[in-house]
């Protein structure tokens, strides 16, 4: 019981300090809620404001993909040197250690898998707001197809999504994907994460394009980049580079960093291009160190 003889006497109102009204560090987002904000600031770190979130949600169309044939094995040691782990419920239940502090961008949508013709009808929930938060979500991501078959049908599962998340707290991840009848072009990646945007995700996952500076100050929310199909390092390193110095806030990279000839290096060099303001080329020689180090 609380005693009511005896207390200190509250006497320090700190008159001379005006409370702090500092702006949220993430674009777009100062509107959010304090629980929004606080899931947000575990995906971006808030010293450098980026993120680097580690993909391995590709079973989900792939089935078995190169490099993630036991995702057991190989996501583990990879962990410490990620914000964020982008996986389905199925991946993280089965394969990754509940103990992890990591935040949790989780894949609430399913689509066709690679063997149809094409992969863009838009698909629909595999996983609903309430096995989001049991999952301890810190996001969910939702892939769209803009210009594609499935874009009426993606964008209403971002929108209910968006809806759902903002209800709880739980920021969503807009994810363009493209399909095979688009180019990869500044003027398709302008439309696409403009709409994602629009449509209320908190954030987008695009690719890295020409005019990349263009889309990034076009679209009002943060933007990360996907790594996309494997390519040398030294590449990889330099679209992170190009990337960041250009406006993105992070990558969500798969396949260039667990198709790497060494996985661990690999993780370690785009973290310092994303956090610590690396160069490609101190990141790549950084890299070989770690990599001939063993
Ligand atoms: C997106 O739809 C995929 O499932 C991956 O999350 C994404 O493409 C990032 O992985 P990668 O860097 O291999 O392209």
């Amino acid at each position: 019981m609380a005693d009511n003889q005896g207390n200190k006497v509250a006497k320090d109102y700190h008159l001379d300090v005006k409370p702090a009204q500092e702006g949220f560090y993430l674009k777009g987002l100062n509107h959010c809620d304090w629980g929004m904000k606080n899931r947000l600031s575990r995906i971006f770190n808030p010293k450098s404001g980026n993120t680097v979130m580690l993909a391995f949600d590709h079973g989900y169309i792939m089935g078995s993909t190169a490099g993630l044939e036991r995702l057991d094995v190989t996501i583990p040691p990879l962990m410490d040197d990620v914000d964020v782990l982008m996986a389905t419920r199925g991946a993280l239940r089965s394969c990754i250690p509940p103990t992890t502090d990591k935040a949790l961008c989780l894949r609430v949508t399913y689509d066709s898998s690679v063997v149809k013709e094409e992969m863009s009808a838009g698909g629909g929930f595999s996983c609903d707001i309430e096995n989001a938060i049991r999952m301890n979500a810190a996001c969910m991501a939702v892939q769209t197809f803009i210009g594609a078959p499935g874009e009426s049908n993606s964008l209403e599962l971002l929108s209910r999504t968006v809806d759902a998340g903002t209800k709880y707290g739980i920021p969503t991840l807009g994810v363009v994907a493209v399909g095979k009848q688009m180019a990869r072009d500044t003027r398709f990646f302008l439309l696409a994460t403009r709409i994602l945007a629009e449509t209320g995700a908190s954030f987008v996952k695009t690719y890295y394009c020409e005019d990349f500076e263009k889309v990034a100050a076009a679209c009002p929310v943060p933007l990360v980049i996907a790594g996309g199909k494997k390519i040398p390092e030294d590449e990889a390193l330099t679209m992170a580079y190009r990337a960041i110095s250009e406006g993105a806030h992070g990558v969500d990279m798969g396949r260039n960093i667990f198709q790497s000839e060494d996985p661990l290096a690999m993780t370690k060099a785009i973290a310092k291009v994303v956090h610590e303001g690396y160069t490609d080329k101190l990141a790549y020689e950084y890299f070989l160190d770690l990599k001939n180090s063993k």
